[in-house]
């Protein structure tokens, strides 16, 4: 123990390393539990331990985190452990009350934290996801919201379909945020495998979606489109071809029809992710010409994002809060996306 403010897992990991008795604990345990070393961590100082437990996909068990505070602190639970730090959700209540809003993703991630801020916000979600597993406890996770899930192939029309019935005839606005991985593969490289479904799932789900939605949005002359691209949406050294492929796509799919539908009321904007604290996982075989060729410059990367500061971002346009932007793409990134 020492006279500082005590460390706990909602301490953030840069605060973690410069303590006398936490610094030397979480470097050993990275260590051990997953080759991480301290100069691997540069991009995450400021996100709080516990994000690590998603972020390195199993290698760091909740468990080891628990055990670390406790190690850390005398064998004791810090009083006020479970108090948040550093930055934290904002609702605006009310931002979304009386809209129904389709958010694609919804079981993990992006995905998932963007379907509970449009429900605290008191809109009525769509909650869309492959995974009828994952998507199981959303709808009672907010108290006296309506978080409708549909669990559905945004690739298939017949899911399509099934999305809007269970919208209604109103619907106001579209989160596009499902979406996977590449290999990492160089174009010489790429499977027809991973490009169709890369495509498939990142870029044409998504118009296929926004394409039902557009009617109803039509009709009553007014609707907010967010789609997810990427900071490999704007850039070549983010990922492999087929996802900088479908990404750069994305990008292209929000101008056309913000420029089709602007006169029409309806806004169509996309968020750019930085990396991202998400359980996201990787295709087998990731390529090791691509992964040698983009590591140098995915370790320029400067910060690593929570799934809730991108919900901010994709909320904001999302809503009539961003009543006079249409067609830009945001990069939600740290300032990747200007180094
Ligand atoms: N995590 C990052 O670092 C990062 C960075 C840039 C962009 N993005 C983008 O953000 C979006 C969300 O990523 P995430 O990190 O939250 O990933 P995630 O894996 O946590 O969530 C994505 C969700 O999409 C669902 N999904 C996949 N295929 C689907 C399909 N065919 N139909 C319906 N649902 C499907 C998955 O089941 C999953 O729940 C993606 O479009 C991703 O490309 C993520």
């Amino acid at each position: 123990m020492t006279d500082q403010t005590p460390l706990t897992a909602n301490s953030p990991i840069g605060t973690w390393l410069d303590h006398p008795v936490g610094g030397p604990a979480i470097t050993a345990l990275l260590g051990a539990g997953g080759g991480f070393d301290a100069s691997s961590l540069t991009p995450v100082l400021g996100l709080p331990l516990q994000q690590l437990v998603v972020l390195s996909q199993g290698q760091l068990p909740q468990e080891a985190v628990d055990a670390l505070v406790l190690q850390v602190n005398g064998g004791v639970v810090p009083d006020g452990s479970a108090e948040p730090t550093g930055w934290q959700e904002r609702v605006t209540t009310g931002r979304f009350a009386g809209q129904t809003v389709i958010v694609t993703g919804a079981a993990s991630g992006i995905g998932r934290a963007t379907a509970l801020r449009v429900a605290r916000e008191g809109g009525r979600v769509i909650a869309v996801d492959i995974s009828a597993e994952r998507l199981a406890d959303l709808a009672g996770l907010v108290p006296g919201a309506e978080i409708v899930t549909v669990a559905g192939d945004i690739t298939q029309q017949a899911d399509i379909d099934a999305i809007t019935a269970a919208a209604g005839p109103s619907i106001h606005a579209l989160a596009n945020v499902a979406g996977i991985n590449d290999d990492f593969s160089p174009a010489h490289e790429t499977s027809d495998a991973v490009w169709d479904r890369v495509i498939a799932i990142n870029l044409t789900g998504g118009f296929k979606l926004m394409r039902a939605v557009l009617p109803a949005m039509l009709a009553a002359g007014s609707g907010s489109v967010v789609n997810v691209a990427s900071e490999a949406g704007l850039r070549g050294d983010a990922s492999g071809n087929a996802y900088t492929v479908s990404k750069h796509g994305v990008i292209g799919l929000t101008r056309s029809a913000a420029f089709m539908y602007g006169l029409q009321g309806i806004r169509v904007n996309a968020v750019a992710p930085g990396g991202v604290a998400t359980g996201i996982p990787f295709p087998p075989n990731v390529s090791e010409a691509g992964k040698a060729r983009l590591s140098p410059f995915q370790a320029q990367i400067p910060t690593v994002a929570t799934a809730e500061q991108l919900a901010a971002s994709i909320t904001f346009l999302l809503s009539d809060d961003a009543v006079n932007i249409n067609g830009v793409v945001l990069p939600s990134d740290g300032g990747w996306s200007v180094q």
